[in-house]
């Protein structure tokens, strides 16, 4: 199991380096992000939330295998997009509705470095871009406007505050 980083931790504002090694540590790594990701109950988790500023995600969802995107790139967007409640490892505890592209073609690398190219729509689509912010050093709550980014990181703070913690051990 991983250490995941919250708000506040410098390193969800980095942008990330490009992967060149494709050995056996970054399978390993890919493995552990998975395990974490699995373990935390989330769909998906990027390299920065387990304090690797390197391009890379792992996303799994519901009733399909785990995915590893290494350097992914986003090549298409849809220009229909939606809102859907996101929530995030980094930010436990809250969500809100995020407006994003409904479709996405996306490039990226798999762990023996070869190249793919992935079209995804429904919640893979939202994932996919979700977790590709975070190699851009981006969250969520940054598409929200000032007002309701305010609010969720107040509900976020007050929901994670030492008192708060005190009082549920
Ligand atoms: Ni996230």
């Amino acid at each position: 199991m991983l250490d995941i980083y919250k708000l506040g931790d410098d390193i969800l504002r980095q942008k990330c380096k490009e992967i060149k090694e494709f050995d056996s540590a970054l399978a390993m790594l890919a493995d552990a992000m998975i395990e974490t990701m699995d373990e935390a109950d989330g769909v998906g988790l990027a390299g920065p939330q387990v304090g690797v500023d390197k391009k890379i995600f792992v996303i799994h969802l519901q009733n399909q295998e785990p995915m590893v995107f290494i350097n992914p790139e986003i090549l298409e967007t849809s220009i229909e997009t939606g809102p859907y409640e996101e929530g995030c490892l980094s930010l436990p505890g809250v969500y809100h509705n995020v407006i994003r592209p409904l479709r996405v073609k996306i490039q990226a690398q798999d762990l023996k470095g070869k190249a793919f190219v992935l079209d995804a729509d429904g919640l893979l689509a939202r994932v996919i871009q979700h977790e590709n912010d975070h190699l851009k050093g981006k969250l969520y709550i940054d598409h929200l406007n000032e007002v309701e980014k305010e609010l969720i990181i107040k509900a976020y703070e007050k929901r994670n505050s030492p008192k708060k913690r005190k009082s549920k051990a």
